[in-house]
């Protein structure tokens, strides 16, 4: 066992920290072979595979968490491992079984215990799952060769500055996705197209961008890397739309939403109904719930002001604490969210 590990466990950026190992899987000859567990920050890739050129790539992101009594949480592994075999379904890469990445998940976390963030921090162990295509051609088709590879790294709090409300902004000159293309799925070239509107938005002072349903521009999407929601009165209202991720952070905010006792509205919402909101937030992995203060519609020149006074909503910040709480183990889990580790 290596020697206990010393960072600014409460500083750390959501950035990249080389851990001690990460843990591999091949797909060949139409099976997938034994987890392999490696040290090597490295992959050997040929130079015409199919991920370098025709973008199968496609990944996961999800968090694993100290508690007070020291056991190690994981949160919806389950929900992550079907996520990424829906991916790969949809470019035509080799799914990997549930219980080879549960497997995979498991042993990387448990190898790299020394880097899990301590109770309190408000650190997070994040487990980046990915999947390529391994084989060498140069015609438009799916490999048959496939490598998959978890590894992990210490994330810092998504609020450094505690959690407040941040401006997002539309640009409908860009889209991350087409209406019948890839955006429900975690494929690498979605984000490949939302980094020039990305960097538009930060350079504008905005937190992220709010992407319009790109077939009519009516209709709330999501928030860059995020889902949307609203909360009117007693309702919980989420964008449905087929160009957007499932997020399953908002599939679980949306039942303790239900536990809560507020109705869940999943449907096509307008943007004009911004207009009549009482709180907005993105929702995703690494900020859990994130509150809109405003949305900037930057080509038509209109605000919707959500917060008047600055603060996060009193609905978004029960549901945010509510489910940090879960992944924690500071609440019970009461929807077998969590797998926890000796
Ligand atoms: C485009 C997009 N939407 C939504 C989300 C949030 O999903 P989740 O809550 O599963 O992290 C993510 C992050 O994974 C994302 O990349």
């Amino acid at each position: 066992m290596e020697e206990n590990i010393n960072l600014d466990w409460s500083n750390l950026p959501f950035g990249y920290i080389k851990t001690d190992y990460n843990v591999r899987c091949t797909y060949k000859d139409g099976a997938w072979g034994e987890v392999e567990v490696t040290d090597s920050e490295y992959i050997n890739i040929h130079m015409a595979a199919t991920c370098l050129h025709y973008g199968q790539e496609i990944f996961e992101g999800l968090k694993a968490f100290k508690g007070k009594d020291g056991k190690i949480r994981i949160f919806r592994l389950e929900e992550n491992a079907k996520r990424i075999q829906r991916s790969a379904n949809g470019i035509k890469m080799a799914p990997l079984p549930v219980e080879k990445f549960r497997e995979m998940v498991e042993k990387v976390v448990k190898l790299n215990e020394r880097f899990i963030p301590p109770y309190g921090s408000g650190s997070s162990l994040y487990i980046r799952p990915l999947e390529i295509g391994m084989t060498a051609q140069v015609g438009v088709k799916p490999a048959v060769d496939y490598l998959f590879i978890i590894f992990v790294t210490p994330v810092g709090p998504y609020f450094k500055e505690g959690f407040k409300p941040t401006k997002v902004a539309i640009y409908r000159e860009f889209d991350r996705a087409a209406p019948c293309g890839t955006g429900r799925w975690k494929v690498g070239g979605n984000y490949a197209a939302s980094l020039t509107a990305g960097e538009l938005a930060h350079k504008g002072g905005y937190s992220a961008v709010l992407y319009l349903d790109p077939k009519e521009k009516k209709y709330i999407d999501e928030c860059g890397p995020a889902n949307f929601f609203a909360i009117k009165g007693n309702k919980y209202i989420t964008p449905k739309s087929n160009s957007i991720l499932p997020s399953i952070t908002n599939m679980s905010l949306q039942q303790i939403a239900k536990d809560m006792g507020l109705e869940v509205e999943c449907r096509p919402m307008l943007l004009e109904e911004l207009a009549e909101v009482d709180e907005a937030a993105e929702c995703g992995t690494a900020a859990v719930a994130a509150p809109i203060s405003e949305v900037d519609d930057i080509d038509e020149k209109k605000t919707y002001v959500i917060s008047k006074d600055g603060n996060p909503g009193p609905v978004t910040t029960k549901l945010y604490n509510h489910l940090r709480a879960i992944q924690l183990g500071d609440e019970p889990d009461t929807h077998g969210w969590v797998t926890v580790l000796d």
